[in-house]
């Protein structure tokens, strides 16, 4: 007889503890973008929503804005590092690819011998990570998780492409993951489709990048350093057909209707999507929409933090309300999970 394995102590329910963001210091309006692409604020405005986003400085590294987003979701869980047993940290846009930003900022809040590693599902990596949270709470396999979604999209950002630099920014949101008595995550809707690639992609790989390079240093031409770059249409098609369907399930998984909703914050990708997913969802008036996207552009796997404290710091939305959370993009990943808001600090 194989030695019987013992489990972990699973735990009923788990919630959001708490939330905190990093917002960069530097602004950047339409203004400042438009010549370079023979664009317009107006025109962007009307197109995405977007008046103005935060472009990260040096110093407002991966690792940086995750632990000062970090610090403000503990502090307003009222949850010490050293009570963290797992950091799940969600980015397409780390540069280095180890060790994870995870373990350098679990050590940067002071944690120790903490489990800890990276998501990538593009936009939806915060929603993914949440999921993952949740089950490990749930599971008994940690009682508090750190949630980080981060990202420095500007460093990928060709400032001459009219489809994707005026969309992308930088910014970190936090939230602490934790047992509670009543349920506050539901469970996760979600799925990828990676046959379409070419609607959002990174468009060379670095090892393809630094062969050029070398090329170029026995009398090739200078090669293109590689950006990310987006099939606008295709994506915008995509979400406002499919992404209904995704909604109805986390809606459905969690046993909640619209009319149970006080708050949805989808991924901020354009407004126009978030209006089309209103309509089609047929979403009360009395439901509070995150519009985030107006100031902080489309931060990717950081987007749905920031727009959820957003709603919360505007009163918009209140500790305890019922959210519907929606992350998608690159992959072409989802995913999305009815959840209560956390406090924030
Ligand atoms: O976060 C990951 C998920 N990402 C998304 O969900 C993004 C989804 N896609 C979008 O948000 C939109 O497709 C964009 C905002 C990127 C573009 O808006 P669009 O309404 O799809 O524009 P379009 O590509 O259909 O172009 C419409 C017109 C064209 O001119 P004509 O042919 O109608 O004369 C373009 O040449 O707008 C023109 N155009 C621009 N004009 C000024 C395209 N880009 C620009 C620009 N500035 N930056």
């Amino acid at each position: 007889m194989p030695a019987p394995i013992a489990t972990a102590d699973p735990v009923a329910h788990a919630a959001l503890l708490g939330l905190g963001v990093y917002r960069p210091r530097r602004v950047v309006p339409n203004a400042e973008i438009v010549d370079r692409i023979d664009s317009s604020d107006e025109w962007i405005r009307t197109r995405s929503g977007i008046a103005s986003r935060g472009w990260a400085e040096p110093d407002e590294t991966i690792v940086a804005m995750s632990v000062a987003a970090a610090r403000d979701a503990l502090t307003a869980a009222g949850v010490a590092p050293e009570q963290v047993d797992a950091v799940v940290l969600a980015t397409s846009s780390q540069m280095v690819l180890g060790p994870s930003a995870g373990a350098v900022v679990a050590t940067e809040l002071g944690m120790q011998d903490t489990a800890a590693y990276d998501i990538s599902a593009g936009c939806a990596g915060f929603c993914y990570a949440l999921g993952n949270a949740a089950s490990l709470v749930r599971a008994g396999q940690a009682r508090h998780v750190l949630v980080i979604g981060v990202e420095r999209l500007s460093d990928l950002l060709d400032p001459t492409d009219r489809t994707c630099a005026f969309i992308f920014a930088d910014g970190a949101g936090a939230v602490v993951v934790g047992p509670s008595d009543a349920e506050g995550i539901g469970p996760v809707a979600w799925g990828s489709d990676g046959s379409q690639t070419a609607a959002i992609k990174q468009d060379k790989d670095f090892m393809q990048y630094f062969a050029e390079v070398d090329a170029a240093a026995v009398g090739g031409d200078s090669p293109e350093r590689p950006y990310i770059r987006m099939n606008g249409q295709a994506v915008f098609r995509w979400a406002v057909t499919f992404l209904e369907k995704a909604c109805r399930d986390a809606l459905e998984k969690s046993g909640v209707t619209v009319d149970d909703l006080d708050a949805f914050v989808p991924h901020q990708a354009n407004s126009r999507i978030t209006d089309a997913l209103i309509r089609t969802l047929g979403l009360p008036e009395t439901v509070a929409v995150a519009r985030d996207i107006v100031e902080t552009g489309n931060t990717s796997a950081a987007s749905i933090p920031m727009a959820m404290e957003q709603l919360l710091r505007s009163g918009s939305a209140r500790r305890g309300d019922t959210a519907l959370l929606l992350g998608f993009g690159a992959g072409l990943a989802y995913a999305g999970q009815v959840v209560q808001l956390p406090p924030i600090n």
